[in-house]
């Protein structure tokens, strides 16, 4: 294999980029202090990694560390998980819940998604964020509570404001400290390191080893635009090593958008049907203003299901 730089690994985080290695010196920053941050980049960036980082890097490091993906639960879901609610107040809760707040008391509560989070919840949220104090639902007595909030988001937050889905007090709360991954595009070496690094991981797995990279490969792998990022370059490795066998990776074990062919044809049947259930879903999507949450009503369905099936689509 061809000589690359040498990467650094923060917290399970591999770069070699000088971007990157500046936002690991700022990640060792703030983790030191209580600031709320908030991490924005495209999918498969790292967010979920940078969070982490940031709790093992406070003082926070031995409390619990608690995530919760914001998009993927019903609203009345994801006020009981957040903030809990005692047995009885309402149909349903059949027993007390103590939720994540509480659960994440003197550690860190990951806010994925935050962007999706519904306005009414919005407002109980920076309640809490702003007392560190809270009454659970069908409660009568407040619970105070020390927890480092951490979020994400892949969308502009400031863009949610304007468009009246945000509540501006809250951005404000969220984002003392913006963190911002870039996207593997615009790391300086990185499409490298990280093939190195997962080449070497997927060795490990014993199934296949893989010694060489073929010169059209890299070219390919450097070529990409990766709008995926990082999970789209681990993928399409764990493509290759699945696919392909013996020491070489050539580029037809490459997926079929890394060799600038379209995905294979899917048999007319399956097409027409996935066909138009992308299309009600993106139309639903376009009317809701790209909000998820809006989006399920329209459709009849739960957010879950919404998210499940955008998966399947690859939307
Ligand atoms: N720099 C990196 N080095 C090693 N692994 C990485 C790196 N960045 C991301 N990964 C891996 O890529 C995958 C995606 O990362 P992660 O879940 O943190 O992304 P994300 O930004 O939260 O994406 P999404 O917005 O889709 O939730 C994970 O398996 C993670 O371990
Ligand atoms: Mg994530």
């Amino acid at each position: 294999m061809p000589k690359h730089r040498t990467p650094r690994v923060f917290h399970g985080i591999v770069s070699a980029a000088p971007e990157m290695l500046d936002l690991f010196e700022l990640v060792r920053r703030v983790a030191r202090t209580d600031a709320s941050v908030l991490v924005r980049g495209e999918t498969g960036t790292g967010k979920e990694l940078v969070a982490r980082a940031v709790h093992e890097l406070s003082r926070r490091s031995d409390g619990p560390y608690r995530a919760v993906n914001c998009a993927t639960l019903s609203p009345e879901l994801l006020a009981s998980e957040l903030f809990g609610h005692v047995k009885g107040a309402f149909t349903g809760a059949v027993k007390d819940r103590r939720g994540l707040f509480r659960l994440a008391d003197k550690g860190t509560l990951f806010l994925d998604e935050i962007a999706e989070i519904p306005l009414d919840i919005q407002a109980r949220l920076l309640r809490i964020l702003q007392e560190q104090r809270f009454v659970p639902l069908g409660g009568t007595d407040s619970v105070s509570v020390d927890v480092r909030l951490v979020a994400a988001t892949h969308r502009s937050l400031r863009r949610e404001v304007e468009g009246g889905r945000f509540r501006e007090d809250l951005m404000y709360r969220v984002r003392v400290v913006p963190l911002f991954l870039p996207p593997l595009r615009a790391r300086t070496g990185d499409v490298e390191v990280l093939t190195e690094h997962f080449v070497d991981q997927f060795n490990e797995s014993g199934f296949r080893r893989v010694e060489r990279i073929a010169p059209d490969v890299w070219d390919a792998l450097l070529g990409h635009r990766w709008p995926g990022n990082v999970r789209e370059l681990r993928n399409a490795l764990e493509y290759a090593f699945a696919v392909g066998e013996g020491a070489t990776l050539s580029l037809d074990e490459l997926p079929p958008e890394l060799r600038g062919e379209g995905p294979p044809e899917e048999p007319q049947k399956e097409l027409s049907l996935r066909d138009m259930e992308r299309q009600q879903i993106l139309a639903a999507l376009r009317r809701s203003g790209g909000r998820k949450g809006g989006a399920a009503e329209l459709l009849g369905m739960s957010r879950s299901t919404l998210w499940r099936k955008m998966r399947e689509l690859g939307l």
